[in-house]
């Protein structure tokens, strides 16, 4: 059994169930709370999430949803890095490039950063990746061309519902047979999600906007409409 921030991750035969705590965090774990009910929605809809993908062609752990906060999943051997996939400027980098809060960017920009809590989680290029011996450069290139298909999938998805997908991270691993397979969790914990210029993603809770689990929510209901 594995523990993290926000999951817990038991073997289950040749797989793995993933259980979601009611555990948020932000700022490297520097803030902290528990609420009820954050677990089984975020459980949800990354199971929902997920379905989505796999029907559209994108290769995904997810095996099936066990409520209220479970999901059986295929085992992979992750790899430490955050996928960021950008449609918007926000955050991170702002802080790095400058811009303006939800300026669009020219195309779909896929950052990678290196999942180290004492380095501060570093930005990386795929040059880092391969001379670091993190993955290599096919398999980084392959993660990066997945990530940006699953991200414009996802963004039509809520382009058609009125929301605006302003960015999104992903972790990948590899599976039993070597194949790249996304992991890990989507949900508003791990997007910028706006609708109307209402924030419906994490940052509700990073910047103290009120009670995320309301926004949390409305989430969970849009994506209600792709079955299971
Ligand atoms: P980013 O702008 O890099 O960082 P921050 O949110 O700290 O300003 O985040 C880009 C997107 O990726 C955002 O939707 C949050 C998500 N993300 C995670 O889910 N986990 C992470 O550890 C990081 C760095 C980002």
């Amino acid at each position: 059994m594995r523990e993290g921030k926000t999951k817990i991750v038991e073997e289950f035969g040749d797989d793995v169930i993933l259980r979601f705590k009611d555990d948020i965090t932000a700022g490297d774990g520097a803030k902290h709370d528990v609420m009820e009910n954050k677990g089984s929605i975020c459980c949800e809809v990354t199971a929902r999430m997920m379905k989505y993908l796999n029907e559209n062609g994108i290769y995904t752990m997810f095996l099936e949803y066990l409520p209220p906060n479970k999901l059986h999943a295929r085992k992979l051997t992750m790899i430490p890095l955050e996928v960021i996939v950008r449609f918007k400027k926000a955050g991170s980098f702002i802080r790095r490039y400058g811009g303006t809060d939800g300026e669009d960017l020219p195309s779909p920009l896929v950052e990678f950063t290196y999942k180290n809590d004492e380095l501060h989680d570093p930005l990386m290029c795929v040059e880092h990746l391969e001379v670091l011996g993190i993955t290599t450069r096919q398999v980084a290139c392959e993660i990066i061309e997945e990530a940006r298909r699953s991200a414009i999938l996802l963004k039509k998805f809520f382009d058609q519902n009125g929301f605006e997908l302003w960015d999104i991270k992903f972790e990948y691993g590899l599976d039993q047979n070597g194949r790249v397979c996304l992991g890990d969790e989507i949900s508003p914990d791990t997007m910028r999600l706006r609708r109307s210029g209402q924030i419906f993603d994490k940052d509700v809770y990073r910047k103290d906007l009120g009670n995320p689990i309301e926004k949390y929510e409305v989430v969970l209901e849009l994506c209600r409409n792709i079955s299971l």
